[in-house]
């Protein structure tokens, strides 16, 4: 668990070097940026843009994983907070570009220390577990989150889009919640419920930007998100245990920042590109191909074809094909709310 230090520390800069139009509580709309879509940033209005290199934020983890991120455009860099204005309605908004993930060897609090400091840059004023209303005067603090995933249900494509409506951690479940250690009182409490982790109305939102960006009907999904380790690839049998747990997708992030996310009262909206097809089916059957080889007559099964393997390529060409669609998507979702 961190210190309240770290927390005040990284706060204070910002306080410090961000103009007063990005204090709290003005900042309405965080965005994670997961591989591909750092784009978005591009179009923040260029005159509002400030930008934090990760390793210049008191307290921010150094990513290991430069060579991952050839989206950052940012050499020497391993990832940035971008404040500014996006969109039609000109919402204060923050993204990351990179994120921090477990398999980097980044403990949970270090993964989740942006969503925690998002929340004290655009609701401080509110600490505690109360709701989204304070004297009246409306805020809303939402966090999207985008990631690459594998796509484990057979009915998706390469390349389609799932909203998140649940996921399975298994990290998680096995001990490594983000929310283990000390609970800290002033996000939340020690118990929070996420049953509700991926808020009903942003899923709706979400679908209606799709409609209105006219994304391709049968290319947006709605399912679970399985989160692991990493960061190997799953193996075929493992891949079949998660898809029987009910996992329509797969990937290595998103899980634990929308706990902390929740924890501390944030609303969540959760993006899945699914940039390559998990192989499920079992491999070759070793002794079938002897016997055969032998001359004996043995039945060939389905599973004794596929030789596909996950690659890292195919989830960055994935990322790229799809990137622009999905900032628009996002981009549109954030106008959305503007009229909320
Ligand atoms: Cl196949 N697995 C995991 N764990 N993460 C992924 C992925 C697969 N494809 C993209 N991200």
């Amino acid at each position: 668990a961190q210190s309240n230090v770290v927390f005040e520390k990284a706060l204070e800069f910002f306080l410090l070097n961000l103009p007063a139009h990005f204090h709290p509580p003005n900042v309405k709309v965080g965005i994670i940026c997961g591989s591909g879509l750092g784009g978005i940033v591009d179009t923040i209005d260029v005159a509002t843009k400030v930008e934090f290199p990760y390793e210049k934020i008191p307290g921010f983890a150094v990513s290991t994983d430069k060579v991952e991120k050839p989206h950052l455009k940012l050499v020497g860099h391993t990832g940035k907070l971008v404040f500014g204005l996006l969109g039609e309605h000109r919402t204060p908004t923050v993204c990351m570009v990179g994120r921090f993930h477990f398999y980097e060897g980044h403990n949970l609090s270090q993964v989740t220390l942006p969503v925690r400091i998002m929340k004290l840059l655009g609701v401080q004023n509110l600490i505690g577990k109360q709701p989204s209303c304070l004297l009246g005067i409306k805020f809303r603090k939402v966090v999207e989150v985008t990631n690459a995933a594998g796509g484990l249900n057979p009915v998706f494509k390469v390349g389609d889009i799932m909203v998140i409506n649940d996921h399975i951690s298994l990290p998680g479940l096995a001990g490594n919640s983000p929310l283990v250690g000390p609970n800290l009182d002033k996000f939340g409490p020690r118990f929070p419920p996420t049953s509700d982790a991926y808020t009903y109305s942003l899923r709706k939102l979400a679908f209606r930007a799709a409609l209105a960006t006219g994304f391709p009907r049968d290319s947006i999904r709605e399912g679970v998100y399985t989160f692991v380790s990493g960061p190997s690839y799953e193996t075929r049998a493992e891949a079949r245990y998660l898809r029987s747990l009910g996992g329509d997708a797969v990937g290595m992030s998103t899980a634990p920042e929308v706990v902390v996310a929740r924890h501390c009262g944030i609303k969540v909206l959760g993006l899945s590109l699914v940039t390559n097809a998990v192989v499920t089916k079992r491999g070759k059957d070793a002794f079938k191909e002897v016997l055969r080889e032998a001359g004996e007559h043995v039945e060939d099964f389905e599973e004794d074809t596929d030789t596909i393997v996950a690659s890292h390529e195919e989830v960055l060409a994935t990322s790229a094909m799809r990137a622009e669609q999905l900032q628009s998507l996002v981009r549109k979702v954030v106008d959305l709310l503007g009229n909320e």
